[in-house]
């Protein structure tokens, strides 16, 4: 590393505080791989600037709603650990297009399934699709639709 290489690299402190978090985030992005840091002779980390950019990436991606692991999995779709341009954003996003779709018609039925709950209390298991949401074996008829085993 060059000293022209090292003053472009950040301190965890001066990173995080760039990146908008916490220093422990900063730990805990680069625990699972997200991001990279070099070290120095005495073992402290350092950031390359270009990584914020990829703090940016796993940010957006969350607010958008996905897991660490699905970020850590679109980031290494990047080859060698590349930081991410605009073009793989727009690749990546555009997948992410149909999460969003289905997120947004699942909270259209959550309230529209809330309306008819406003005022009621009731939580009955037989009718209130808020309290029994997934209830997929209400299909097949009334009552238990499990037997329980004994061995
Ligand atoms: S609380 Fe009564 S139907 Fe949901």
């Amino acid at each position: 590393m060059t000293a022209l290489d090292a003053r472009a690299l950040l301190s965890i402190g001066d990173f995080a505080a760039r990146a908008g978090l916490a220093t422990s985030a900063i730990r805990y992005y680069e625990s699972l791989d997200l991001i990279h840091s070099v070290r120095t002779g005495g073992n402290q980390r350092r950031y390359h600037r270009s990584e914020l950019r990829r703090v940016a990436f796993i940010r957006a991606a969350q607010s958008v709603g996905l897991s660490l692991d699905e970020i850590k999995d679109a980031l290494d779709q990047l080859p060698e650990r590349r930081i991410p341009v605009r073009a793989d954003w727009q690749r990546l996003s555009a997948s992410w297009r149909q999460r969003l779709d289905d997120q947004i018609e699942r909270l259209r039925k959550l309230q529209d399934d809330l309306e008819s709950c406003i005022g009621c209390g009731c939580l009955s298991l037989d009718h209130c699709s808020i309290y029994n949401r997934d209830d997929a074996l209400s299909a097949d008829g009334p009552g238990p639709r499990r037997g329980f085993s004994t061995t």
